[in-house]
């Protein structure tokens, strides 16, 4: 007997080489004046940008473009850009590029509709709605194309915080795994650990349902399937497996939301900028030694998708991403205490005071 649960996907979801130009037209369905934003050059590198414009020309939808979405948007840059997209009547948003320009279209779609502050962006309660969204990525990792998730910089509280309710979903997503074809080696194995870690943690979750497994193991496998080429550094016959194992991974975390791994990875992003996908990974050796502790059979299960040993994944996350931080115990008492504040933790199904985290980091940056 399965305990009772819900399962909730509004996107529709286009995936393909070519599919932006076979598919344009689903563009109509959204809206007639789409404010495009985009990041300095993963928009233009990707070709993703060049085949959006196509479509909105032939569509004859009105367009302005912004190419300048910092890494780990902030909060601030997303209220100025909504002041830019109201001023263009815009009825619309498209976010093209990896997480940081998706997660800003979401929040521009909301500041678009709602004169409200930072803090009540994550309230998640929007009186007048959202503009519709449209997602394209153009990297493999943040699954955002399929989740309510936005996750931004907050500089006051010198970290990262998501919010997401159902009116964030994007309405359309189209996925190419030819914008990933270019990109370089580090964003490539930093974007999929981050995939990865999704599909992990969305599995390992108190809220895992049944559907949630089902996608979640299918990513596990595809995951799988790409790790000697990911160890070797040789991308070409993996990009369309891991867009896809992206994307299952993040209708996992649409539902599940992830756990303690990301929550004690963003102190690192935030004060030793290391990429997401990365300080996630750094990260999983205690998570996954916790895990062992407290949900071993939760983690055999997990494990039995890879087809890999607890040993074997670790050595295969330290090898992708090799360990080069040291933290001060002030630090670590500092990173544990704003990890523990974020909802997530409580999901994992291991301790999660702030002492507990204290003892993880310490275990994997002391010393
Ligand atoms: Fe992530």
């Amino acid at each position: 007997m399965f305990e009772s649960f819900n399962f909730y996907m509004p996107t529709e979801v286009y995936f393909g080489r070519g599919i932006l130009k076979s598919k344009a037209k689903h563009l109509k369905k959204t809206g007639t004046r789409a404010f495009v934003v985009t990041g300095a050059n993963s928009g233009r590198l990707s070709g993703a940008l060049q085949d959006c414009e196509n479509a909105l020309k032939e569509l004859n939808i009105a367009y302005k473009v912004f190419e300048g979405i910092e890494n780990n948007p902030s909060v601030e840059q997303c209220i100025e850009l909504s002041k830019l997209a109201k001023g263009f009547n815009a009825d619309f948003v498209i976010g093209i590029g990896g997480g940081s320009p998706m997660d800003a279209a979401k929040a521009i779609a909301v500041f678009v509709k709602n004169d409200i502050t930072a803090e009540e962006l994550f309230s998640g309660d929007y009186k007048n709605g959202v503009l519709p969204i449209v997602a394209i990525p153009t990297t493999s990792g943040t699954g955002s194309e399929v989740t309510p998730w936005s996750v931004l910089t907050l500089h006051n509280e010198q970290t990262k915080r998501g919010f997401g309710t159902r009116s964030t979903f994007p309405r359309v997503s189209f996925l190419d795994p030819a914008y990933t074809d270019n990109l370089p080696k580090s964003v490539t194995i930093n974007t999929a650990m981050d995939a990865f870690t999704h599909c992990f943690e969305s599995f390992i979750s108190l809220k895992a349902t049944p559907v949630t497994d089902a996608l979640n193991i299918q990513a596990l496998k595809l995951f799988s399937e790409c790790k000697q080429s990911l160890l070797k550094g040789e991308f070409d016959g993996i990009r369309d497996k891991l867009m896809l194992m992206s994307t299952l991974a993040g209708m996992g975390i649409a539902i599940t939301a992830t756990t303690m791994m990301h929550a004690m990875g963003y102190p690192l992003t935030y004060f030793y900028d290391v990429p997401h996908g990365a300080a996630n990974t750094l990260v999983l050796p205690a998570y996954v030694n916790a895990l062992a502790k407290h949900r071993p059979q939760r983690l055999n299960e997990a494990l039995s998708a890879l087809s890999m040993t607890k040993t074997e994944l670790l050595e295969l996350a330290t090898t992708l991403v090799p360990n080069t931080i040291h933290l001060s115990e002030n630090e670590i008492m500092s990173f544990a205490e704003q990890s523990a504040k974020q909802g997530s933790c409580a999901k994992t199904g291991i301790p999660y005071e702030s002492s507990d985290i204290a003892n993880m980091y310490r275990e994997l940056f002391g010393g």
